[in-house]
């Protein structure tokens, strides 16, 4: 482990978009002592210069700004170190580390191992859980070292999209829970917790062992795909060993996806939702019921909000002022904005998912993560321990009293995102507000799978709690 050495710093500038930052550097620290990938197990921290000049930003100074946390993770591949600069996936734009250090925050942003990664011996070193567990480990890093680091470490936010998406969910949701103490352990991880304040979550590809039913239930009408994603996970790499990109699906998918679906509501109603009225928000064998209108809901409240900029919502088939509001016709939607994936978008029966060479084995082999599409398979790959996948999925955590729960959580789920179904991210968002935290959950209008793209809005959220 790097011990942090407050004198080792460079101080650099940049001077981007007619804006300009001065910035303290403390860069590759690794953040545990036994790293496997130490350039995978390091991290950069940044600090606005000025805080060094008495000076404050935004009301924020040395000792009290929030500490922001983003990772790079997509497709569950590795998370290269990050710099400020300009934003990957969107020209031209700054990215939210440069925002983030005009803005008066700390960020400290670390490299997480992701899954195609092997060591010399050819051993596969960031299968799952090892994101989370390198992520923990960086946040660790950060509390050991709190009194010489700069920033509040009371105030760390996490923040990630897609696959990091669920990473920042599970910081959230699985504070110096036990389970992960073998792994911290094993890595040299820093003597000390791992809890974070807040949580910043877009279109989080969580509780995976149940997304493949999740979306046959949204997009069970849909028999077309189209594979061919734009942006994230093609820049990342996240699926090289995709085959088409469009097509319809067959016969066999058709009545794999209307299986699927069918099993949903059994998952929905095991859960007992709280609704806003005092029934839970259930589903009936048809996939029909409050759970269903809960999603209208949520499609109704982005509609709204669009509604209030100008947008002319009513322009998609799906939106309808039926006088005293928003309606929403849940299939038309579904079909609007397409199928991406084809059945069965998670597990996948041939076990060549991205999700299966993240469960994979450290020897390299893909495994399935849950039963019944283990046991329709059309390979021998065998299920992943029940340990491991449960360290990957935040619902089985958030009302584990073991688990120190991020108080404050923002999470964005994109109304045309196709990667994985809204139903995920509404039912960990209800989760959450049920465990008594306070959520932000909303589904912008007309984002598709993406992340970062209201910086602004973001930060002004981060400062009304760190004001609290
Ligand atoms: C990501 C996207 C997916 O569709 C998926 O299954 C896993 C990860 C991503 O973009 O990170």
């Amino acid at each position: 482990m790097s011990y942090f050495d407050k004198r080792k710093y460079s101080v650099e500038g940049l001077d981007l978009n007619g804006t300009k930052i001065l910035f303290r550097a403390f860069r590759n620290l690794v953040y545990v002592d036994n790293p496997s990938n130490a350039a995978y197990q390091s991290m950069n921290i940044f600090v606005p210069e000025a805080f060094y000049h008495g000076q404050a930003i935004n009301g924020y100074t040395l000792k009290t700004a929030p500490v922001f946390v983003p990772n790079t993770v997509g497709g569950y591949m590795p998370g290269p170190l990050d710099e400020p600069g300009f934003n990957k996936f969107k020209m031209g734009e700054l990215n939210s580390i440069y925002r983030a250090l005009e803005h008066g925050y700390v960020v400290a942003a670390p490299a997480i191992r992701g899954r195609c990664q092997f060591d010399e011996n050819g051993l596969y070193t960031g299968k799952a859980p090892n994101c989370i567990v390198d992520y923990k480990a960086a946040i660790r890093y950060l509390h050991y070292f709190a009194e010489d680091l700069p920033g509040d470490d009371s105030k760390i936010i996490t923040n990630g999209t897609s696959a990091g998406g669920c990473l920042s969910s599970l910081m959230g949701a699985t504070g110096n829970h036990p389970d992960y103490d073998g792994y911290l352990s094993e890595l040299g991880a820093a003597g000390a917790g791992d809890e974070i304040y807040a949580a910043s979550c877009y279109c989080p590809i969580a509780n995976m062992e149940n997304a493949h039913t999740a979306y046959e239930w949204q997009f069970r009408g849909v028999h077309t795909y189209d594979s061919n994603f734009a942006g994230l996970r093609y820049i990342y790499g996240g699926r090289p060993d995709f085959e088409s990109d469009k097509g319809t699906i067959t016969g066999e998918q058709i009545r794999l996806s209307e299986e699927l679906a069918a099993q949903f509501p059994a998952y929905i109603n095991s859960l007992s939702l709280a609704g806003e009225q005092d029934a839970p928000l259930t589903l009936d064998t048809d996939g029909n019921g409050a759970f269903k209108d809960y999603i209208r809901r949520i499609l109704a409240e982005s509609a709204k909000a669009a509604l209030g900029k100008g947008i002319d919502v009513f322009a998609s088939p799906w939106v309808r002022n039926n006088g005293g509001g928003i309606e929403i016709d849940f299939d038309l939607w579904a079909k609007d904005i397409g199928r991406m994936k084809t059945p069965s978008a998670f597990d996948d029966i041939y076990a060549k998912g991205v999700e299966n060479d993240l469960f994979g084995t450290a020897e390299g082999e893909v495994c399935h993560y849950t039963e019944y599409i283990k046991s329709i398979s059309k390979t021998g790959a065998p299920l992943c321990d029940a340990e491991r996948i449960k360290m990957m999925n935040p619902m089985e955590y958030v009302a584990d009293g073991r688990a120190v729960k991020a108080r404050f959580w923002r999470i964005r789920h994109g109304s045309r995102d196709r990667d994985t179904s809204l139903a995920i991210s509404a039912i960990l968002a209800g989760k959450l507000k049920e465990a008594g935290l306070s959520v932000d959950y909303h589904a912008p209008w007309g984002i598709p799978h993406a992340g970062d793209y209201d910086v602004s809005d973001l930060f002004q959220w981060i400062d009304s709690i760190c004001r609290k």
